[in-house]
């Protein structure tokens, strides 16, 4: 059995590593917030209807950052259907999910929340039917103090003071044809150049100043699109300087039916990775070609596996419909460890990003309608790494071997290596896409004398088991010994066959 050596050195630093990476995405589909986040009457609803069991799970997952209403959900949505007396409020047909959406939750009803879960809140506006005047209308009932009507009605209906609403989604997904009102690059560019501009007016302050409202632009919606790279460059050449951020979304997902299922599904991270330095460079040439000092980050904020095949089985235009409630395998949680590194991997220029989704929808968490909450497989790699993937990621180089996959050659044992100068603690974040047990040594000579405090597992026999309502705990972190330390610097451990393990030290 040859052994995989990993080399990481404190000096070598790829970027600090911003909280919001661990943001989540909330849109109005299917039961992510009707019976997810909002269910009045449940046994442990508090008296605004919000679950507080639901509050318990994403505090303990450990979530920053919430993106708000959508998706694709926002390209049709109005947001004044949304706010006032709840018995007004107008029930509408939603076309992104084919649903009836009853508007008995809105933005103020979102901001309340975010401030009982502790989340700060990102809010996109519509592009699709929505004008530059809807967003700014918007803008000015969360944002502006007082003295001008959409404040004063705000004011009225819920908050006194302005809700202070940094981070701005301008538009979602402009680029995919099932968006509502899609627009091309160009289109889209200019309406967002526009949209920002008579925002940053009513914030009053510079894309760069201190305290100003931070933007993300619309960049591809995944890296299959056909109009990808060249809609995130004609959208940068549009937005360069006024935007702070350009998106980037993809899902992956098993497919039996592909050639080689299980190492093509394996290779996603290594694909997510690759789709993250295109935008980079993208960035890097817009930045070059403005002769700019401005900085755009990527916020990549939809990420997740996702099986789109998975047939529909609700009536539509109902509220509420049990859609896109995706059962995670151990199997993906093995690719959303890898994805979570490519994030990590990536901190100089990701410092925004949102796992897609957070309760019933493609989430993490899971409820019952006047029941209990779980945790699906997918749940804990998350909260490891929310919890200790902080300060920055290290560079770290590895003799892994490769497999091959429809992505090209990716590595068979994936890392990522945290440091936490606060802490004084080295985390090491490990996926082994190997069927065999990998032995593995971990050069961490420059940060001095280590030990090892934690060492958790997560391995199954059964690639396809989950955790349901009937057996919530299939998948399960596991703790085992800490590892030996050679020299107080070079670790060995053995991962477990296909297998996401985490490991943190201290010095
Ligand atoms: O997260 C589900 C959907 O995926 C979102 O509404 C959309 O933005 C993306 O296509």
């Amino acid at each position: 059995m040859s052994k995989t050596k990993i080399f990481a050195d404190k000096n070598l630093k790829i970027g600090a590593i911003d909280q919001n990476i661990y943001g989540s995405f909330l849109e109005h589909l299917g039961r992510a917030v009707y019976e997810g986040i909002y269910e009045p009457g449940h046994p442990a609803a508090d008296k605004d209807g919000f679950r507080e069991d639901v509050i318990a799970l994403i505090r303990e997952l450990g979530v920053p950052l919430v993106r708000y209403p959508g998706g694709n959900f926002v390209s049709g949505y109005d947001w004044k259907d949304g706010i006032g007396k709840k018995s007004e409020r107008k029930a509408r047909l939603d076309l992104a999910w084919a649903s009836v959406e009853p508007n008995e939750f809105g933005t103020d009803e979102f901001m309340k929340w975010c401030k009982k879960a502790g989340i700060e809140p990102m809010l996109a506006v519509n592009m699709g039917t929505g004008t530059p005047k809807d967003a700014l209308e918007l803008f000015e009932y969360v944002n502006h103090p007082s003295g001008t009507y959409y404040s004063d009605l705000r004011r009225k209906n819920a908050s006194e003071k302005p809700y202070g609403v940094k981070y701005w989604c301008i538009g979602n997904e402009m680029d995919g044809p099932w968006q509502i009102c899609g627009l091309d690059a160009d289109s889209y560019g200019k309406k967002a150049l526009q949209t920002m501009r008579m925002l940053r007016w009513a914030d009053a302050k510079k894309a760069d100043e201190e305290g100003a409202v931070k933007f993300v632009v619309c960049g591809s919606c995944h890296a299959q699109m056909p109009t990808y790279p060249e809609w995130d460059r004609v959208v940068l050449e549009h937005t360069y300087e006024e935007t702070n951020y350009i998106s980037m979304h993809q899902y992956y997902q098993y497919k039996p039916s592909s050639k080689d299922p299980l190492e093509d599904f394996l290779g996603s991270a290594h694909n997510m990775s690759e789709f993250i330095d295109t935008v980079r460079s993208t960035i890097n040439y817009v930045r070059a070609k403005n002769r700019s000092s401005h900085k755009v980050y990527i916020s990549f904020d939809e990420w997740n596996i996702w099986s789109q095949d998975a047939p529909r089985t609700e009536p539509n235009w109902v509220k509420a419909p049990h859609i896109l409630e995706d059962q995670y395998t151990f199997r993906d949680m093995l690719v959303f460890g890898g994805m979570l590194n490519a994030l990590l991997n990536h901190a100089d220029v990701v410092k925004a990003a949102c796992l897609a989704q957070l309760v019933n929808v493609i989430a993490p968490i899971m409820t019952k309608k006047g029941g209990g909450a779980i945790r699906q497989t997918t749940f804990y790699p998350f909260r490891y790494a929310s919890r200790y993937g902080r300060g920055e990621t290290v560079r770290s180089i590895t003799t892994s071997g490769t497999f091959g996959s429809m992505y090209g050659d990716a590595k068979l044992i994936d890392e990522a290596v945290t440091h936490n100068p606060e802490t004084r603690e080295v985390c090491v974040f490990l996926c082994n896409y190997s069927q065999k047990a990998e032995p593995v040594e971990l050069e961490l000579r420059s940060f001095g004398d280590l030990s090892c405090k934690e060492h958790i597992v997560i391995a199954n026999n059964d690639l396809d088991a989950c955790n349901t309502f009937e057996h919530p705990d299939s998948v399960l972190p596991e703790q085992r010994e800490p590892v030996p330390v050679i020299g107080g610097s070079t670790a060995e451990v053995t991962l477990a066959p296909m297998s996401w393990t985490f490991l943190r030290f201290s010095y």
